[in-house]
C-alpha cells in the first residue's frame, strides 16, 4: 500500500508539472492522455494492483480512482482557464463598436447657391425651365450675335480672356439667350445661371470670376411691364416682402429700351450710406427688351414676337442678401465665413 502511495504522489506531482507548462488546449490533451490514457501513466499503476494479496486490491483501486478524478478535476479547471484566456486576448484585439467615432466634416451651402436656389424657385414656379451654357464661348456668341460688333466699345467694357482669337471665357450669360433661341422656337422662358469671367482689377466689389443669372421670356405680346413685374417678384421673393425696386434708363447693344436694376440699400434703406455710396440704391443688374437684330440673328420675327432679358450678379445678390461687403469672401474658402450662412 505504502509503495502504491508513493508512486501516486510521485505521480500527482510529475502530473502538476506537466500541467502547469500547458500553455494551450492542445497542450492540455497531451498531458491527458500521458497520464490518463489508455496506456498513461495511471494505467500502469493500475497494473501493479494485480501484485497485491487480493484483501487489499479493492483499496488500492478507490485510492487509484480518487487520484484519477483529482487529476480529471484539474484538467477541466486548466481547460476552463484556457479557454476565457482566449476570450479576454479576442476581445483586447477587437474594435470597440460602442466607442464615438471621429466626426465627419460637412460641407455647406455657398451663399451664391442659396441665393440662386431662392431665384430658380420663383422662376420655375412661373413656369420657366433653368438651363445651363458652356463657360468657353465663341466670341460670335458672347458678342457678335448679341449686336455687339468688333469695333464696337462695349467690348471694351466687358474685358476678356481669349483661349484662341474665336473662343473667349463668357464674360455675362447673354450668350445663352443665343443658343437657347437658336435651338427652339418661340415661345421661350428661361433663366441660365453659371459663371461669367472678365479681367477686372480685383477689389471688394471685383473679382475676374463672378455670376450671373441671365432670364429670357420671348412670346407674342411679351412687353417691358412683364419684365417689371417679374424682377420685382424676384428681388422680393429674395430679400422679402418690403422690398423696393427700381428701374433705370440705360444703355445695352443687344436690348432696346434698356433699364439697370436697383434694389433699395439695406444699410440705409434708400436714405443713402457708405455702402450705396450715397445714392440709397443698389445696382443688381441689366435688363430691356430684347433687340429686334438680336430676334433676326437667331431666326425669330421681331414683329412676331417680342421679349424681355435680363442679367443679374448673383455675388452682388448674395452680399446683399448676407449683408457682406467684400466679394472676395466668397472665393476665400474660409468654412467659418461660409458656416456662419446656414
Ligand atoms: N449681359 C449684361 C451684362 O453682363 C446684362 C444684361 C443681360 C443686360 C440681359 C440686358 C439684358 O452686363
Amino acid at each position: 500500500m505504502s509503495e502504491l502511495d508513493d508512486n501516486l504522489t510521485a505521480l500527482a506531482t510529475r502530473f502538476d508539472t506537466a500541467l502547469a507548462a500547458a500553455e494551450n488546449e492542445r497542450a492540455l490533451d497531451d498531458v491527458r492522455v500521458a497520464f490518463l490514457g489508455r496506456s498513461g501513466e495511471v494505467t500502469a499503476v493500475r497494473r501493479g494492483i494485480g501484485a497485491l494479496p487480493p484483501a487489499e486490491r479493492p483499496a488500492a483501486g478507490k485510492v487509484i480512482n480518487a487520484a484519477v478524478e483529482s487529476m480529471e478535476g484539474k484538467l477541466a479547471a486548466a481547460l476552463t482557464r484556457l479557454e476565457s484566456a482566449e476570450i479576454e486576448k479576442s476581445l483586447a484585439d477587437s474594435i470597440d463598436v460602442t466607442y464615438p467615432g471621429t466626426p465627419a466634416r460637412i460641407g455647406t451651402i455657398h451663399p451664391v447657391r442659396l441665393v440662386l436656389a431662392e431665384i430658380a424657385r420663383y422662376f420655375t414656379r412661373h413656369g420657366f425651365a433653368v438651363v445651363l451654357g458652356p463657360e468657353i464661348e465663341t466670341d460670335a456668341n458672347n458678342f457678335d450675335a448679341l449686336n455687339i460688333p468688333p469695333d464696337h466699345p462695349a467690348r471694351e467694357g466687358h474685358d476678356s480672356f481669349y483661349l484662341r482669337p474665336d473662343l473667349v471665357l463668357r464674360t455675362h450669360t447673354s450668350p445663352m439667350q443665343v443658343r437657347a433661341m437658336r435651338e427652339n422656337g418661340p415661345p421661350i422662358a428661361i433663366i441660365v445661371p453659371g459663371k461669367c469671367y472678365r479681367r477686372d482689377a480685383v477689389d471688394a466689389r471685383h473679382l475676374y470670376q463672378f455670376h450671373q443669372v441671365e432670364g429670357l421670356l420671348v412670346g407674342p405680346g411679351v412687353h417691358f411691364g412683364h419684365l417689371k413685374g417679374m424682377l420685382a417678384g424676384m428681388c422680393r421673393a429674395v430679400f422679402g416682402a418690403q422690398q423696393r425696386v427700381r428701374f433705370r434708363p440705360s444703355f445695352f447693344p443687344f436690348t432696346e429700351p434698356s433699364a439697370e436694376v436697383d434694389v433699395s440699400c439695406p444699410g440705409c434703406n434708400g436714405a443713402g450710406c457708405r455702402t450705396c455710396s450715397g445714392s440709397g440704391w443698389i445696382e443688381i443688374g441689366g435688363s430691356g427688351m430684347v433687340h429686334p437684330s438680336v430676334l433676326r440673328n437667331v431666326g425669330y420675327d421681331p414683329d412676331a414676337v417680342t421679349g424681355w432679358a435680363f442679367g443679374c450678379g448673383l455675388e452682388r445678390l448674395a452680399m446683399k442678401r448676407y449683408d457682406m461687403n467684400d466679394i472676395r469672401d466668397f472665393v476665400e474658402n474660409a468654412p467659418p465665413f461660409l458656416e456662419q450662412l446656414n
